[in-house]
């Protein structure tokens, strides 16, 4: 399949790559080569490449950031978002929106894919609006929400604890917010397998089981081997960010399920790979 992927430099941008160009032809395009905002070069561009499928990695992600300028997430998660699903459309090629678990409130204990959205915050509000959008303006789409990613490239948790203890910082973290951490390979492999199906719709795709940011951070040490690391758990309004985060945000795969998919492995296993393999070869890299 010839595969457009947008955002290729963020987090999971690199590594839908990664995985995907062993079997398929995957064009590439990364914020400065593709701005999604610009109606007009991403109709060309699509046009030009004539993809399978448009998997649109691409998000203002600046969750804190996005409330003290909700035009710019909005410009970007829900603009940019009819933007690819319609020029997608217009080549016959399926999309593949990657959306939030932010989209929820977070007073439920988990949130099937037939439950209703509400989000709490700016991002949120954006990025269930690039939902609708991409599911207005392409028949062929497939929407994946997922939570608390973390991989290879990029900013992530993981990284920012890790660095924490290295420069001997005190590391306290919030544990009155239940979700579930992804690993980025682990779901470019469920959005590649997805992507060769017609099984179109709305997915839940997290790493299974669920913690909290705090019991998450113990087990990133525990993984790295610094299990004698002090973490404090505070409360989220102890740290005071601009963005309201949902209390509970794990995600039920009940569109995994119900469509006979492979749901992506427990957390704690994916993590140990991340850490063990992936983060130690990034480390090498520098
Ligand atoms: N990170 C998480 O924990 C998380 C959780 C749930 C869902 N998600 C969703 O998962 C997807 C991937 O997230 P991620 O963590 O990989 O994000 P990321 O690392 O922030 O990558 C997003 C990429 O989009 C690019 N971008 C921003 N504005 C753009 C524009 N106008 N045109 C083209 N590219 C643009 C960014 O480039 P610049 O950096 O150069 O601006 C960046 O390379 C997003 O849809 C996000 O909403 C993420």
């Amino acid at each position: 399949m010839k595969i457009i992927v947008t955002g290729a430099n963020g987090q999971l941008g690199c590594d839908l790559i990664r995985v995907l160009e062993t079997e398929d032809t995957v064009v590439p395009f990364s914020h400065r080569d593709l701005d999604v905002t610009d109606n007009d070069r991403v109709s060309r561009v699509i046009e030009d490449v004539r993809p399978e499928v448009v998997i649109h990695a691409a998000a203002y992600t600046r969750v804190d950031e996005a409330e003290r300028d909700p035009d710019e997430a909005f410009r970007v998660n829900a603009i940019g978002a009819r933007n690819v699903a319609a020029a997608a459309e217009a080549v016959g090629a399926k999309v593949v929106y990657v959306s939030t678990d932010y989209v929820f409130d977070g007073k439920k204990p988990s949130y099937s894919e037939f439950d209703t959205p509400s989000p709490i915050n700016v991002y949120g509000r954006s990025k269930l609006a690039g939902e609708q959008m991409t599911a207005f303006f392409n028949r062929r789409h497939f929407i994946v929400r997922t939570s608390w990613l973390y991989g290879r490239n990029g900013k992530n948790f993981v990284k920012t604890m890790l660095e924490l203890t290295r420069q001997g910082k005190p590391v306290r973290v919030v544990n009155d917010q239940i979700g579930s951490p992804t690993y980025t390979m682990d779901l470019a492999r469920f959005i590649g397998r997805l992507i060769s199906t017609n099984l179109f719709g709305t997915y839940h795709a997290s790493n299974s089981g669920s913690c909290s940011w705090y019991e998450f951070a113990k087990a990133i040490f525990k993984e790295a081997g610094f299990s004698d690391v002090q973490v404090e758990p505070i409360s989220s309004r102890e740290l005071a960010r601009a963005a309201a985060r949902p209390a509970f945000s794990v995600l039920d795969h009940q569109a995994i399920r119900l469509n006979g998919l492979e749901a992506l492995r427990p957390w704690r296993e994916a993590l140990r790979d991340f850490v063990r393999h992936d983060l130690t070869e990034a480390q090498k890299e520098g």
